[in-house]
């Protein structure tokens, strides 16, 4: 065994050497082929990972190296599922002297590939890191490893009283480390701010294998750059997130749900401004009527109001009286901003009315749409929307395009429907090339390309139209000094 072991270390000592002049993705079949001769098998890789867990079950490779977008098919080298931050350094160290990509993983719902591995990486599952310290009261604040889901530190919060700000459709399977790698947005980034806005510290392992801690769940700390903010959103290109103190909130008790039928996108803004003076506004989303009709016929509902509308508003607020929500609704009414509506009367009331909004993405999954996720400034949504339709009108006449998004925060979904007659290599051709149009008006509005959803596989090609060359440079200078040898998900957000 020792023999063996000792012929394995040798073997790979020249993979390493290899792999040290062969920068990594250069060639992916030849690099495969030397890992399988060299017999970089289960016991190798738990020799050299004492304590991780090790996994290169075929059914593991396929489900842990893909995510939601399923933009490319999953080809990973291995599996593992360490337990803590050390077992985390332990693998960079090991990934960088064999010249290993790795792709850290958490509960893949992403829809830009980001945690996809399609190159012979290893996936780093964050999914046994799931240990939670108690609800600190006086700081207001919750400790927790990044392989926790969403959903968890929101009932922890609600149990201790207090609330997590962070909410979307995937809260149930995602998990903290992966919505911080992607600064998640969500349904209540109005009021509550995007995840950057609820981490008060911030541990995480570097490409170099360094375990940092940052900012300490501190509320005050002006000393110099705060490189917590560096790592969220940086997908996985600098640093694996091991652990993080999460800001809670007082909780917001008993809320209202008011679900607008409007006939013109034009009054969505002015809409939402009478709103935010009206109402202690928590979400304000918007949905097409074919977005209702995708979600009724998957989830087998009725559709919310008698006679369908263009356009849905679906805005939650601190629970006001009746007499307030119906002075509300007739204000809005007079003033020709929605045409029809309904308020919620109970918690589960408002429970259902959310399910046209929350559905929709799961209702079209399997349609596979091409989804745009973009943002510009609130002031400059009805303009965009303009635009976009003239561009849809032009480019995609016989396509079925699903708008919805949170107007509250400037984030809109387009999701393109592929023809049934069209083959689906042309129907992402087509989309990419309009997506030329649609980043150029963004560009021009000083939008996003990728407002929630990170940049990742799919997004990447892209990038220029929201951040300058000059940033990119240096964001490549920021990632060669915390990531030097490359080997933190390559690929996806910068191009390798
Ligand atoms: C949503 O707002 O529903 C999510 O971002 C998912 C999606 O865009 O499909
Ligand atoms: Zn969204």
């Amino acid at each position: 065994m020792i023999i063996c072991g000792y012929a394995v270390v040798i073997i790979n000592e020249a993979l390493a050497e290899w792999l040290r002049i062969t920068p990594i993705h250069a060639n992916e079949e030849y690099r495969m082929a030397f890992l399988k001769k060299n017999s970089m098998d289960k016991s190798w890789f738990e020799q050299h990972l004492r304590g991780v867990t090790v996994s290169l079950d075929t059914d593991d490779l396929q489900n842990y190296g893909t995510d939601w977008s399923k933009v490319r098919d999953p080809a990973p080298t291995a599996v593992l599922f360490p337990q803590h931050a050390e077992q985390v350094q332990q693998i960079v160290v090991c990934a960088r002297k064999y010249g290993l990509a790795l792709v850290p993983s958490g509960g893949r719902t992403g829809l830009s590939g980001g945690a996809i591995a399609a190159d012979g990486e290893l996936v780093l599952s964050l999914e046994r890191m799931r240990a939670l310290e108690p609800v600190c009261q006086a700081d207001a604040t919750i400790r927790v490893q990044a392989g926790v889901v969403t959903a968890t530190v929101q009932q922890q919060a609600a149990a201790a009283g207090l609330f997590y700000g962070v909410d979307f459709a995937a809260a149930g399977s995602s998990q903290i480390g992966g919505n911080i790698a992607t600064n998640a947005g969500g349904i209540r980034v109005l009021r509550y701010g995007l995840t950057r806005d609820q981490i008060l510290g911030l541990e995480a392992v570097t490409g170099t294998g360094e375990l940092l801690q940052l900012n300490h769940g501190l509320i005050k700390n002006a000393t110099g750059y705060d490189l917590r903010h560096l790592l969220i959103g940086s997908e996985g290109t600098l640093a694996v997130i091991t652990a993080a103190t999460l800001k809670l909130w007082p909780h917001p008790g008993e809320r209202q749900v008011l679900l607008l039928a409007l006939d013109s996108h034009q009054a969505l803004v002015p809409l939402f401004i009478a709103a935010r003076q009206a109402l202690a506004l928590s979400a304000f989303e918007f949905f097409t009527h074919n977005c209702v009709r995708h979600v009724c016929a998957h989830a087998g509902l009725a559709p919310p109001l008698q006679q369908a509308a263009k356009l849905y508003v679906l805005l939650e607020c601190d629970a006001i009286a009746d007499d307030h929500a119906a002075e509300f609704f007739e204000q809005v009414f007079d003033q020709g901003l929605v045409s029809d509506g309904v308020i919620s009367q109970s918690q589960q009331h408002a429970q259902q009315l959310w399910q046209y909004r929350e559905r929709i993405s799961e209702s079209i999954a399997d349609l596979r749409p091409y989804k745009n996720d973009i943002a510009v400034r609130i002031a400059a949504v009805p303009q965009l929307l303009q635009q976009l339709d003239e561009l849809v009108r032009r480019y995609y006449p016989d396509f079925e395009v699903l708008w919805y998004g949170h107007i509250g925060d400037g984030n809109i979904h387009m999701n393109v429907l592929r023809p049934e007659s069209m083959q689906a290599a042309d129907f992402k051709r087509q989309c990419e090339q309009v997506n030329e149009q649609v980043f150029a008006c963004i560009q021009q509005l000083g939008g996003s390309i990728s407002a929630e959803h990170g940049v990742g596989l799919l997004k990447q090609p892209w990038l220029h139209y929201s951040r300058s060359g000059t940033e990119i440079e240096l964001m490549r200078q920021i990632k060669s000094l915390l990531d030097p040898d490359g080997i933190m998900n390559p690929g996806k957000l910068l191009s390798s």
